[in-house]
């Protein structure tokens, strides 16, 4: 039997650390966005590139998993994963995501929302090889992914079959079930946490042709 569980509703930490002011936003989300990650990074936080990733199939169910964002730019926040996936079935009938990353260290968290697409199969290509040998030989052995397997023997052996399909020094094909997601990010919000649940909130949402900002009640 694990020890009892404290009291739940007794934690709580106080949000002392930073304020967010309208005045230190960047006026473009993503380079307010690549701040914070880059702060996060400098404080030597744990992958703070891991997020949340939300979706939901067509007829409304959510899910929720861990994916590691591998790109932020003007184009969108990027990720790589299983087409034939959870997730990517989900995307497939129904290609909007919510993104989040917490980051409790810096008492911050941020959410992007948007449309999603596949990156180019070049993109996927290139980010495939730019991986681990280990990583992309393990890719070809789990699919499709999310499906039940029998046990790990099952999927140790799937490994060496493929470590002899493609012994070292052969290249391994990207499979076509495997590239990116790109979210085309039309909504943020920024949150850092205050005293007293007093947190501050900014969302950016896009409108065509800018961002509005507005504060958001915590
Ligand atoms: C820290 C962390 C990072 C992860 N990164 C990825 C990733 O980049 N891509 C991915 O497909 N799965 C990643 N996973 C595994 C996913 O959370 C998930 O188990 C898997 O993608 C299957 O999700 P699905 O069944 O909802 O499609 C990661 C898990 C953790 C905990």
């Amino acid at each position: 039997m694990p020890d009892p569980l404290p009291d739940l509703s007794s934690l709580r930490l106080a949000y002392t650390r930073a304020e967010l002011r309208r005045a230190d936003l960047d006026p473009d989300p993503l380079r307010q966005f690549q701040g914070w990650l880059g702060e996060a990074l400098q404080a030597g936080l744990r992958e703070p590139y891991a997020l949340s990733l939300a979706t939901a199939d067509a007829s409304g169910r959510p899910s929720v998993r861990t994916v590691l964002l591998r790109g932020a730019d003007e184009r969108g926040l990027t990720f790589y994963t299983n087409y034939e996936s959870h997730k990517g079935h989900d995307l497939a009938q129904n290609p909007q995501a919510e993104l989040l990353f917490f980051w409790a260290d810096l008492e911050r968290q941020v959410r992007a929302y948007g449309p999603v697409e596949r990156v180019s199969e070049e993109e996927s290509t290139a980010y495939f090889h730019a991986r681990p040998r280990e990583s992309q030989i393990a890719a070809h052995a789990s699919d499709p992914q999310s499906a039940p397997i029998a046990n790990r023997a099952a999927l140790e052996a799937r490994l060496a079959a493929l470590q002899a399909q493609y012994p070292e020094g052969t290249p391994v094909p990207r499979p076509d079930f495997w590239g990116g997601y790109r979210v085309r990010v039309q909504e943020w919000e920024f949150w850092q946490g205050r005293e007293n649940r007093m947190h501050d909130r900014f969302r950016y949402t896009w409108e065509g042709e800018g961002w509005r900002i507005e504060r958001l009640m915590p």
